[in-house]
């Protein structure tokens, strides 16, 4: 009796327990959904049990929530701390939620149970809390591309199972932490196979005790960071490591000699410091195939005797290191060299590249050195520099290798997989399979790939393979993928340009989405070991299925399955169908109307309105009032992205899928018919790549709006601003710079009839998914008439601080008005001021501030930080001479802007850049590709190997 009273207050007390769990979870989830607004996945306003309702990225083990997968979700607030609630936590995934800003809360240590805490790519900021010490199951810890300031919270070193730390691009401060007895440190993580830490603030020296034997490190990236003092001769105790760059630092002192200890290392980056000593002893590191010591300060050093013997070498890199003597002819034989850059050294004696001189060999730069002769003079044929050495210094030398090679750029692009690309509405991509797509796009960026040629087109089609290989067996619904772009940045990483295609429909769902993104920002995606370690950056995706579906009028509402995601293959299947009903019946309707239309298509243009004949039109579309209100849902407030003076901006989508900007005039703020017919006349002949199309109008129930391309990057502003999230280094600035100045070019001088912009800032320049600049906002525009081409006499508009002086003066407006603007938006690119900022004027500024008889007209202090380092900003004194001269007082002093954009183009030629048309060529890529190569990057590195089926608990579990 009494047992079974027991028996059944246990079974009470039990149910009571489970059930205020559950709702914990529950009232959590509810608060994330508060802060995050209107932001979260619609399915999340279904039901109120996030486990049994099926909410999307939410996954549940016996009704608690143990992951969270939001990647690439566009969630926009805070992380609240109502997270620290949910204990059976052990997957938190947010990564490219550029919209996720404020503080990581404190509560995160409450989360004893996560293994994964993945926030790349999202604008967190503050400190990064002491309590993330207090997760010991901890394995994986992402935080990198964010905002976080401060210092590394020493309580990471009680993260006893962490095997990937990366805190990369953030801006912190202070030093390492290594443990005393009292507090802990990293040198106590070690399980940690990956210390990214580059692109900081970090500084003091690079502790000792952080190295030791019983550490297993593979990847000790530090770059790019403040450090100074000398490398300890610790690091020679590590040899597990693999890739070590301590490059861009202040450190100082001899390379420990114990450094070819690390005969594991196959890419060493020690460039940009201020080491000195000789030039260090790397006999023995034969695996080495990437190796940059240039601009140290290296004491004079013979040639070193192992420059033949790293039969391994790629690249050697080794400008300004003091190195003097004759080159050995074996280095030139050592079999997979491809770049040599020894310039700036003093190389003497005659040069001699050998009998066989590698296949691969691309550039060999030897400039400035004491090069008096070479052997193979008459029939040399790679791209060899002797420029500004003794064989070049007589007159009348005409070698080829005694001027400086014109700077190719090499591009590349997946070709079409035997088809013919088809056109694709905007903001629609062909597939390599060529269908029409919403593909999901972004970068990788490769800190250490095992070569520096970048024409090498096999080597892109490998990673092509097993990016494809590896979404089939995760069975991810993905067609095909193309990789395109290939560069090499500021800070030497390889940057590569992603595009992943949905399989059978328009664009992927949320879903799909939100896995892609996870995999590529956990790390779960291993490419061959030529590319090494990488991270993702995904760009915001908008065009969801599920959107799609919500529009055909089908609500999906998921069975009482629990998980959503785990339950995979059948309700996958039933939300396809609804899916493709949906959008079946929806084109059918569309189709329909499409009919209707073509048959009369001014149908709805009223000339008794006042409005005259039916406009000649080319190009653009008459959209009724219905179809607009449609293609908006009712013009929502979610839909809504943007209000002026004359009304609201409206996104919207076709049925088709492309993406729209709508601009809708407010009730007392339309113009006549006869000038909206003029303007939208003369809009839709205007069509240039810089240029934002008009893709048409709306004349119908007293309304007038114009329907634009949709821009999926948004503002120059919001870029620079830091908001978007998209990191502008110089190389971009300067692009986006000629692109919007193309734009204003065609519009001064190849527009008809020409137009006057009137309102250039950067507000009103936008950025595609490519980033290619487009000119917006004709709002203001004036064309020029033929009776007076010069100028034209107007009530003064346009936006303060980027205003013309002279013309609001004079109100004479001409196309110098633009160049006055552009000039000022130019100085915004390399500052990122607003033009008046607390009182102070942008021009004014920078003409005060420069000394043109300093590096950079000693900018510094006034350059914006986030556009790279200031020893890579070639071609800027330049860019500001160009401005300058655009904001010269009065009209007639500033160039047109057909001279601008040739002027940008020199700079952009300088710096090595194409200044063409970058995106439409492509090399002519081999597909022949030796078997599927899917080496693992990291060795003994089998922690993340999946093993198959789309079940993420499988595919994700740590073994
Ligand atoms: C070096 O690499 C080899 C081959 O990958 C491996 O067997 C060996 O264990 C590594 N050495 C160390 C110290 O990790
Ligand atoms: C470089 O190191 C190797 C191996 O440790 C050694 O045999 C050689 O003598 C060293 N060379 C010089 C110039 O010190
Ligand atoms: C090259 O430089 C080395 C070291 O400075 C010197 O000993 C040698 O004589 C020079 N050779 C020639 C041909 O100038
Ligand atoms: C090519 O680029 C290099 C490095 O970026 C630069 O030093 C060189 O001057 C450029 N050459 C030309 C002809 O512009």
């Amino acid at each position: 009796m009494g047992s079974r009273i027991r028996h059944l207050l246990i079974i009470f007390f039990i149910q009571i327990w489970i059930t205020t769990a559950q709702n914990r979870d529950g009232a959590a989830l509810q608060a994330l959904k508060e802060a995050w607004k209107n932001t979260v996945p619609p399915s999340w306003n279904v039901g109120s049990d996030p486990c049994r309702d099926g909410w999307e990225g939410i996954m549940c083990t016996n009704s608690r929530v143990t992951s969270i997968y939001l990647t690439s979700m566009q969630l926009t607030g805070g992380l609240p701390g109502d997270i620290g609630q949910l204990v059976e936590l052990q997957y938190l995934a947010l990564s490219y939620n550029p919209g996720l800003t404020g503080s990581l809360t404190p509560a995160i240590g409450n989360l004893g149970k996560l293994t994964n805490l993945v926030l790349v790519g999202c604008s967190f900021s503050g400190p990064i809390p002491d309590t993330i010490g207090n997760l010991p199951r901890l394995i994986i810890l992402s935080l990198n591309s964010n905002r976080f300031t401060g210092s590394i919270p020493a309580s990471i070193g009680n993260l006893k199972n962490l095997y990937w730390l990366d805190l990369t691009d953030n801006q912190l401060t202070g030093n390492i932490p290594v443990s005393d007895g009292i507090k802990p440190g990293l040198d106590m993580l070690t399980h940690a196979k990956h210390f990214h830490l580059g692109d900081n603030q970090l500084s003091g020296n690079i502790p000792p005790q952080i190295f030791h034997s019983n550490m297993s490190l593979l990847h000790l990236l530090l770059e790019n960071n403040k450090f100074t003092g000398p490398i300890p001769s610790t690091l020679g105790l590590v040899r597990s490591l693999e890739v070590v760059r301590l490059d861009r630092n202040a450190l100082t002192g001899d390379v420990p000699s114990n450094i070819n200890n690390l005969i594991n290392v196959t890419e060493m980056f020690l460039s940009y410091n201020k080491l000195s000593g000789l030039v260090p002893n790397l006999t023995g590191m034969n695996v080495l195939n990437y190796l940059d010591l240039s601009n140290n300060k290296f004491g004079p050093s013979d040639i070193p005797s192992w420059f033949s013997t790293l039969k391994s070498l790629t690249t050697l890199k080794m400008q300004n290191t003091n190195l003097r003597g004759q080159l050995p002819a074996a280095l030139f034989e050592i079999p997979q060299l491809q770049n040599v850059d020894l310039s700036d050294n003093q190389v003497n004696g005659t040069l001699n590249i050998g009998l066989n001189p590698s296949s691969q060999l691309q550039r060999v730069d030897l400039r400035t050195n004491n090069i008096a002769d070479f052997t193979q003079r008459l029939q040399y044929t790679i791209g060899l520099i002797l420029v500004d050495n003794p064989i070049c210094m007589e007159s009348g030398v005409t070698d080829k290798f005694c001027s400086l090679p014109s700077n190719t750029t090499t591009s590349y692009s997946t070709l079409p997989n035997n088809c013919i690309p088809t056109p694709c509405g905007s903001g629609l991509v062909s597939s390599p399979n060529c269908k029409c797509a919403f593909p999901y796009m972004g970068s990788f960026i490769f800190k250490a790939p095992s070569f520096s040629s970048l024409g090498n087109t096999t080597i892109y089609e490998s990673l092509r393979l097993s990016l494809m290989t590896f979404f089939q067996k995760t069975q991810m619904p993905v067609d095909s993928v193309s990789l395109m772009n290939p560069y090499r940045n500021l800070d030497d990483y390889l940057v590569l340009n992603l595009e992943v295609f949905p399989s059978g429909e328009l664009s992927f769902n949320r879903t799909g989405i939100l896995w892609l993104g996870f995999v590529l920002s956990n790390q779960t995606f291993k490419p061959s070991k030529d590319f090494n370690t990488y991270v993702f950056i995904a760009q915001d995706y908008d065009n969801f299925l599920s959107e799609v579906q919500v529009t055909g009028g089908t609500t999906h509402k998921s069975s009482n399955t629990g998980v959503i995601l785990g339950s995979a293959i059948g309700g996958c299947v039933f939300v396809v169908l609804l899916v493709v009903a949906g959008v079946y019946a929806f084109r059918q309707k569309g189709r329909a109307e499409r009919a209707t239309q073509q048959s009369r298509p001014f149908a709805l243009w009223d000339p008794a309105s006042g409005s005259g004949g039916v406009p000649q039109l080319k190009g653009a579309k008459a959209f009724t009032f219905e179809e607009l209100k449609k293609y908006t849902r009712n013009f929502s407030e979610t839909n809504n992205i943007g209000a002026g003076g004359y009304g609201m901006v409206y996104k919207g989508t076709l049925p088709n899928g492309q993406l729209i900007a709508i601009k809708r005039a407010q009730q007392g703020s339309t113009q006549g018919g006869l000038e909206f017919k003029t303007e939208i006349e003369l809009l839709s002949r205007v069509h240039h790549k810089n240029v934002v199309a008009l893709i048409g109008f709306c004349f119908d129930q007293g309304e007038q709006m114009l329907v634009y391309e949709y821009i999926v990057n948004g503002t120059l502003k919001d870029s620079l601003s830091g908001r978007s999230g998209i990191r502008l280094d110089w190389m971009r600035r300067l692009k986006i710079a000629l692109g919007a100045a193309r734009g204003l070019q065609y519009l001064h001088d190849l527009a008809d009839p020409p137009i006057i912009h009137r309102d250039v800032k950067t507000n009103n320049i936008l950025l595609d998914e490519r980033l290619v600049a487009k000119v917006a906002d004709f709002g203001l525009s004036k064309p020029l008439s033929d009776a007076n081409r010069t100028h034209i006499t107007t009530q003064v508009k346009g936006t303060m601080g980027y205003m013309d002086p002279e013309y609001y003066m004079t109100q004479q407006l001409t196309e110098k008005s633009d160049v006055y603007s552009f000039g000022v938006v130019m100085l915004e690119l390399i500052t990122a001021r607003n033009p008046i900022e607390k009182g102070k004027y942008i021009v004014r500024e920078v003409k005060q501030s420069m000394n043109k008889s300093k590096e950079l007209y000693g900018l510094h202090e006034v350059l914006d930080p986030t556009i790279g380092l200031s020893s890579q900003l070639k071609g800027l004194e330049r860019f500001v001479d160009v401005s300058l001269r655009c904001v010269e007082e009065t009209g007639n002093q500033r160039p047109p802007m057909s001279q601008v954009v040739k002027e940008l183009e020199r700079i952009m030629e300088l710096v090595g850049l194409n200044p063409g048309t970058e995106s439409s060529s492509s090399t002519s890529a081999s597909y022949e590709v030796s078997g599927t190569d899917y080496n693992h990057p990291y060795s003994n590195d089998s922690l993340y190997a999946y093993s198959g089926g789309f079940l993420p608990a499988k595919l994700l579990q740590p073994k």
